[in-house]
């Protein structure tokens, strides 16, 4: 059911987030350790090392708290700017990389410097 709702998503070019979906990856509990390098591998290029930002690329990551729920939605989905990672990432993977940002890049007392 969930292939079959995704892919109608594909076939009409909807870029709506599936809470189903979202629920789904995050109840995986992705590993943060692992997140970094897939981080390194697919983000860091439009948001920096660490997540800082770079001018006109990707925002900064360290200026909010994000929830893992969040982080694998706009992973899922991409827009703006950013590409959507579904189908190229396995979900274990987006759990990690969500992980990753949400517990050990988020740091909203920081500034985040763009
Ligand atoms: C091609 C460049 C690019 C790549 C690769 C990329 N991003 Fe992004 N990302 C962006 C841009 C541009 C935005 C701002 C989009 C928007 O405002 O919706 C963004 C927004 C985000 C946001 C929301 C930030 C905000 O302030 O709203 C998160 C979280 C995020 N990206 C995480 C990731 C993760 C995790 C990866 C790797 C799996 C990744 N991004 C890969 C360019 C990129």
């Amino acid at each position: 059911m969930l292939v079959r709702m995704s892919l109608l998503g594909v076939l009409i070019g909807c870029a709506e987030v599936d809470a189903e979906r979202v629920a789904e990856i995050v109840s995986l509990e992705g590993d943060a350790v692992h997140g970094e390098a897939t981080f390194d591998d697919n983000c860091r290029g439009c948001h920096g090392p660490e997540g800082v930002g770079v001018l006109l690329g990707g925002p900064s990551l360290q200026s909010e708290a994000w929830a893992a729920e969040e982080v694998v939605a706009q992973v899922l989905v991409g827009g703006f700017g950013m590409p959507a990672f579904e189908g190229e990432l396995s979900d274990e993977e987006i759990a990690d990389v969500a992980a990753y940002v949400a517990d050990v890049l988020s740091q909203p007392e920081v500034d985040g410097a763009f």
